[in-house]
């Protein structure tokens, strides 16, 4: 038994609460709606945006739902987590003029982005370890993406390998890549990306050493995770994550397996991951990625104008701005502050992400310069919460959040947008 968790604890700890929706495939249920409670076999007629208003009562209830070092794994920011804090603060030192006597507007949420139409301006940022924070995850936001028509990013250390998740993926699927050390299995990464249907690549270049995750750390967690008597009195707590990750068996980074051989033998899962992926790409590197991949190569982790400068000039097809959460840098600015400067660096499209909770947040990273925002934590606390649907759920929250902040804006569309005011 997974964990050493008894039969009789799952059994006696049975799911109040869907752990999910249907797949994709069986259609897609408007969010707030009357819905099947399995275990009970009757209609539930819950109201999700009376019982979940905001991403602060997902994250509330998925915190109960997760064991505490998953939960420190999904959570955590470095040192201090003063970059993390700094993510918030500034983004609510954006504010905007309120707009009156504009008449009535329907505002619009679309956009476009890699020369497609886009019918929300967020997507679903790359997590490493999706499925250990919640069972299945990845096929549940890979879904959500096809079904709502949204970017989803995988990560190369994710649950899954790219050939799992290929019947899950939607048009916009993007992979995200930590840079192998050795060329054959870099080409071989992009063959099956590739093959599996993604048409997006990412480079992650904001991990260019280990970050200390102190937090992370105290919990307990060890990759992959040791199961200590503390480990297990904290899954104890967690029914529905014990049972569906019970069900799914422990979660590792299935996309690396193949690369496993006589060199990586007898070294931890770290150890692996560290031999096979270089964390610190150089500006060849980018390079041959871009020469190596003919789909749209975005460059993910940039903090500084020339960097989205020379990127541009290597190639790059849009710039992501971001500061990983504030899991690597903890005097690394917040990435709502750079964004400006960074906007008037480069004419290529520029994805967001770090902090984003709202559609108001989106919404100033859109007024700031930003072509689409990404959101990381916000949607595992949303499969935590209440499996697939708190995905469809957050993605209701966030849209209605958006029309009902460019109401008071009388901004009808995301070009109509007011400028962003700095507050004090
Ligand atoms: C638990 C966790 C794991 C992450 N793993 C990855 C990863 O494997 N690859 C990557 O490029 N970024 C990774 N990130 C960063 C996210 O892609 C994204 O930049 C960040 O989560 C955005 O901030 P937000 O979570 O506040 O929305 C991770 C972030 C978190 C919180």
């Amino acid at each position: 038994m997974f964990y050493g968790c008894s039969p009789l604890f799952l059994a006696k700890n049975t799911l109040r609460f869907p752990a999910s929706i249907p797949p994709a495939q069986r259609g897609h249920r408007p969010h707030g709606t009357a819905g099947q409670i399995p275990a009970l076999g009757r209609k539930c007629t819950m109201d999700l945006h009376a019982a979940y208003p905001a991403l602060a009562d997902l994250r509330a209830r998925a915190r109960h739902r997760i064991p505490k070092f998953v939960w420190e794994y999904l959570d955590s920011g470095t040192g201090f987590e003063a970059t993390k804090a700094r993510n918030r603060t500034a983004l609510d030192r954006v504010g905007f003029a309120p707009s009156v006597l504009h008449g009535e507007i329907t505002p619009e949420l679309t956009t476009t982005l890699f020369g497609h139409d886009m019918p929300l301006p967020f997507g679903i940022a790359p997590i490493g370890m999706s499925g250990l924070i919640w069972p299945g995850a990845e096929g549940h936001l890979a879904r959500a993406g096809a079904r709502h028509g949204i970017p989803y990013a995988i990560s190369t250390v994710a649950t899954q390998s790219p050939e799992d998740i290929a019947p899950d993926l939607g048009q916009h699927a993007w992979f995200q890549m930590y840079p192998p050390r050795d060329p054959d299995i870099r080409t071989d990464m992009l063959n099956r990306a590739r093959t599996a249907g993604f048409t997006t690549l990412i480079l992650t270049v904001d991990v260019p050493s280990a970050s200390r995750r102190e937090r992370q750390v105290r919990s307990g967690l060890t990759n992959p995770p040791s199961i200590t008597p503390r480990i297990l009195a904290q899954i104890a707590t967690c029914p529905a994550w014990a049972i569906e990750t019970a069900k799914r068996g422990m979660p590792h980074m299935r996309g690396l397996d193949k690369y496993a051989n006589a060199a990586t033998q007898g070294l931890s899962t770290t150890a692996h991951v560290g031999y096979l992926l270089r964390t610190a790409p150089d500006w060849d590197y980018v390079k041959w990625l871009r020469d190596a991949w003919d789909g749209p190569f975005i460059i993910k982790g940039i903090m500084r104008p020339q960097d989205a400068t020379q990127l541009e000039s290597l190639g790059a097809d849009a710039i992501w701005v971001s500061n990983h959460a504030g899991r690597q840098f903890d005097a690394a600015l917040s990435s709502i502050e750079v964004l400006p400067s960074i906007r008037a660096a480069t004419t290529l499209p520029i994805l967001f992400d770090s902090g984003v909770e709202t559609g108001l947040d989106i919404l100033r990273a859109i007024a700031l310069g930003a072509d689409y925002v990404m959101l990381g934590r916000a949607f595992h606390f949303a499969l935590g919460a209440l499996g697939a649907r708190g995905v469809d759920h957050l993605i209701d929250i966030l849209a209605k959040d958006m029309i009902a902040n460019m109401g008071q804006m009388g901004a009808k569309d995301l070009r109509s947008l007011p400028p962003a005011i700095e507050l004090p």
